[in-house]
């Protein structure tokens, strides 16, 4: 007889959602929980309260399979932490956002753990939130007897593809029980699977992270040198990635990276480096050179401007931004290069206008400047034609249309068009 575990997840962001409408999709039962009511009824009726492609599919097919059509696993969504009880296994994927100073808040890990614990849950609990080495044998340990930790690799915009195709599985356990249950669960992939210590297995996800963020900031690096010799980065980039102990993945070279994920595991394994006594010269460049990278392209802009339109400043410049969401497919803007580009501008006197298919709302939302001091406009088009120039800040498919520009000054941060970028 196959038993299928009843799984839980608790935090339905990104992650929380993308795990529970997997895991039902492979079969499982799922209840997944969050304090968020809106969040919750969002879901029940089948409605994103995210953006991420496939999302409202999953959704649908969920729904389906819940009014009995189909068979298989369903996904339900609840505010009632008394509804995990059922489960054997319960995933933590609440959010573990940054705190001043590069250190991580837990209130929102503790807070979930804390209420596991209070409905009285017995079973495995596994921690799939990014968390730093030791906090889970910290702070869920202590309450459980079976605890295990799993990482998860799934990159916004590809998160579902992500997840039902991983590169790998990393099966992070205390002992026995939470081994042979997380072994079940995976049980239906075919990836490799590693098994190993709950501390190893949070390490991993930072050393993955770190190095990803490392090869972009490497990537940009060149790419500023390459620029100034007047050589193609992208060129150099495919000849270099076909070394296999290298690999072309992530060695697009442009304003740098963005996201909820690398600039705050970056500063958090720094923090947690500190703290251990040991100063990480290498990662702190790496978040640096990040830093700086998107003022890059406001620099380049003001040359390009002065030589090009004979402006000695940028100071009442119509400037259109193209994209302000931190990567394609997603209304993600956080720690997104948009935010220091447009920052600048504004500094510098610009008069900034935006567009984005997706993320203009939590780009407005970001600060009451981004909100006020900014013109959206409606399409790509309206916005490339208020303007004098136009920075692209993500490579959204549409930007690829190069007869939106008519003959604009167009300087790229990601390589869209191929016209002269950041440091191509
Ligand atoms: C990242 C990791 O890729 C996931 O594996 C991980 O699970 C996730 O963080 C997480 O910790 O939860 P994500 O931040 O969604 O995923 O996005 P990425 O696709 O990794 O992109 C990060 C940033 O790097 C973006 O701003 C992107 O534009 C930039 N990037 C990426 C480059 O500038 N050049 C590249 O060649 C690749």
């Amino acid at each position: 007889m196959v038993c299928v575990l009843k799984l839980g997840v608790v935090g339905l962001g990104y992650v929380g959602i993308v795990s529970s409408l997997g895991f039902a999709e492979l079969g499982f039962n799922v209840v997944g929980v969050d304090v968020d009511t809106a969040r919750v009824e969002s879901l029940s009726k089948g409605r994103p309260p995210v953006f991420e492609p496939g999302l409202e599919d999953y959704l649908k097919r969920n729904m389906k399979r819940a009014g009995g059509s189909g068979g298989g696993g369903v996904a339900v969504f609840t505010t009632d932490y008394t509804r995990l009880l059922g489960c054997d296994v319960v995933f933590i994927t609440v959010g573990t956002p940054p705190r001043e100073g590069g250190g991580q808040n837990l209130e929102y890990f503790e807070g979930a753990v804390k209420m596991l614990r209070e409905v009285g849950f017995r079973g495995v609990v596994v921690p799939r939130s990014t968390v730093l080495p030791g906090t889970t044998e910290r702070v869920v340990a202590p309450l459980f007897e079976h605890v295990g930790y799993n990482p998860e690799f799934l990159a916004e915009g590809s998160a579902f593809r992500d997840f039902f195709n991983p590169d790998k599985i990393v099966l992070g356990y205390s002992d026995g029980v939470a081994l042979e249950a997380l072994r079940k669960v995976y049980s239906p992939f075919n990836a490799p699977k590693l098994e190993l210590g709950v501390r190893e297995a949070e390490l991993v996800k930072y050393a993955n992270n770190a190095f990803l963020a490392l090869k972009v900031a490497y990537a940009d690096e060149v790419g500023n040198i390459a620029k100034k010799l007047g050589v193609d980065v992208y060129r150099v980039m495919d000849a270099v990635g076909l070394d296999r102990r290298i690999g072309r993945a992530f060695l697009n070279a442009g304003i740098g990276f963005g996201g909820s994920c690398f600039p705050k595991d970056l500063a958090a394994l720094i923090h947690l480096s500190r703290d251990l006594g040991y100063e990480p010269v290498l990662l702190d460049a790496v978040l640096e050179q990040n830093r700086r990278q998107p003022l890059m392209l406001v620099d380049l802009l003001r040359t390009r401007v002065r030589e090009r339109l004979g402006r000695p400043s940028l100071r009442g410049l119509r400037v259109g931004v193209l994209g302000l969401a931190f990567k394609p497919n997603t209304d993600d803007v956080r720690e997104a290069p948009s935010i220091r580009v447009v920052s600048a501008l504004l500094d510098e006197g610009v008069e900034v206008h935006a567009y984005d298919p997706r993320a203009e709302e939590n780009f407005r939302r970001l600060s009451p400047r981004f909100s006020s001091n900014v013109v959206y406009h409606a399409t790509a088009k309206e916005c490339v034609e208020a303007c004098e120039a136009v920075l692209i800040l993500t490579e959204w498919e549409e930007f690829r249309d190069a007869s939106l520009y008519g003959g604009r000054l167009v300087l790229e941060g990601r390589r869209v068009l191929g016209v002269e970028g950041v440091c191509w």
